[in-house]
């Protein structure tokens, strides 16, 4: 398991390069409520603060990404939880985050190679952010949904939605601003034979 995950992450950090283009674009056009600019300080929290400071947000962040009236996210924080605490993502901006997946994903977790998940499946990752000063705000959601087979060849039929914590669209690959998540698909190129998802790091994968 360990070695699998190592050897995601190299293949991550290739991917890395050739998205780092179209991150620096997609950087460069955001503001400072964009939730995927990384920031610069984050605070290094134990599973038990940063469990803490999310269970003190999470029905704010509910309430928040609601309001952009997303069917598929109704209730996500009732769905299955991969992680056993939230995590700090480089790859979403420094936050930590948590990783969400609907029923229908029942193989997210155990997903061989070259094995699929199934239309309809929603992965969501909420995100918070806590700087070393202490200061924390609820931050982006992360969400991409499996679409029915050849909807969007180009993404593998998946769709990729980013939520600000207002309950705005950033961007949504099938909807407005499909340009501005097209980075997304890019990255998640790099794990195709685990049908584009990453999974959650070893150390925090609920059971382990
Ligand atoms: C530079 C690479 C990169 C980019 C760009 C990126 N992701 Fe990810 N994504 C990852 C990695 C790595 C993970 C798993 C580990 C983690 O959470 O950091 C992940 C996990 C996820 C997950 C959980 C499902 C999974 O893969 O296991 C979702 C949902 C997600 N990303 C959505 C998005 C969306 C939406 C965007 C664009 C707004 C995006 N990602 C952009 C690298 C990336």
């Amino acid at each position: 398991m360990i070695l699998r995950f190592k050897t995601l992450f190299s293949k991550f950090l290739l991917a890395l390069l050739s998205a780092g283009l179209a991150a620096a674009v997609a950087k460069a056009q955001s503001t400072d409520e964009d939730a995927h600019l990384a920031i610069e300080n984050p605070a290094e929290l134990s599973k038990e603060e940063a469990l803490r400071i999310y269970k003190s947000l999470q029905r704010r962040m509910d309430r928040g990404y609601a309001a952009a009236q997303l069917d598929l996210l109704m209730n996500y924080q009732a769905w299955p939880l991969f992680n056993d605490a939230p995590y700090i993502s480089a790859t979403h901006g420094q936050r930590y985050v948590n990783s969400y997946a609907n029923r229908m994903a029942h193989n997210y977790g155990t997903l061989e190679e070259g094995e699929k998940l199934p239309m309809g499946s929603v992965l969501a990752k909420d995100s918070v952010t806590v700087t070393d000063e202490g200061n924390v705000h609820p931050g982006a959601l992360f969400v991409m949904e499996k679409l029915p087979e050849g909807v969007s060849p180009e993404t593998a039929d998946w769709r990729y939605i980013m939520v600000m914590p207002d309950g705005s669209l950033f961007g949504d690959t099938m909807g407005a601003r499909a340009g501005a998540v097209a980075y997304c698909h890019e990255c998640h190129e790099a794990v195709a034979d685990r049908d584009y998802t990453f999974f959650v790091p070893e150390e925090y994968v609920v059971g382990n």
